[in-house]
């Protein structure tokens, strides 16, 4: 039995109020339950949080809690934080990042991320869908 952590980030607390023509209808909860669904006989959990600060500590406590795979949405600190990345790095626990949006068709400032040359492999803009292939991958090949 693998353990399987998801990470959103920041306002994705939101969804399915938040800007629905960019990111949807579908709430957190139902992401959650599918991907609980996906990850049947092993342990996955789910944790949102809107602090940078929170983010890193659940990652580097992944590291005692022997996680075997991490999928993170790092949502807008995606473009900002270093301190994630570096928290990545510290633990050297693999990661998938995500993305619901096609990133790089927006705003310059979302072309930059500062996880994705360390992740084990990214997925942007295919929706919730994201979240179920990079599940699939993290079962494949950590689990
Ligand atoms: C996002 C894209 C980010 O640029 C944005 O800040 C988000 C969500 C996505 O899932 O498409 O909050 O990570």
């Amino acid at each position: 039995m693998a353990k399987i952590l998801i990470i959103h980030g920041p306002n994705l607390n939101m969804l399915g109020t938040r800007e629905l023509s960019i990111y949807g209808k579908t709430t957190l909860k139902t992401i959650d339950q599918q991907l609980t669904r996906l990850a049947k006989g092993h342990q996955l959990e789910c944790f949102q949080s809107n602090s940078e600060r929170d983010i890193i500590d659940k990652i580097q406590a992944s590291s005692k809690a022997k996680v075997d795979v991490i999928i993170i949405n790092p949502a807008a600190f995606t473009h900002t934080s270093i301190a994630i990345r570096d928290a990545f790095l510290a633990v050297n626990i693999p990661f998938y990042e995500v993305h619901l949006s096609n990133i790089y068709a927006r705003e310059t400032f979302r072309h930059l991320s500062y996880l994705s040359d360390i992740a084990q492999g990214v997925v942007s803009g295919l929706g919730p869908q994201g979240y179920y292939a990079a599940l699939s991958a993290a079962l494949e090949n950590f689990c």
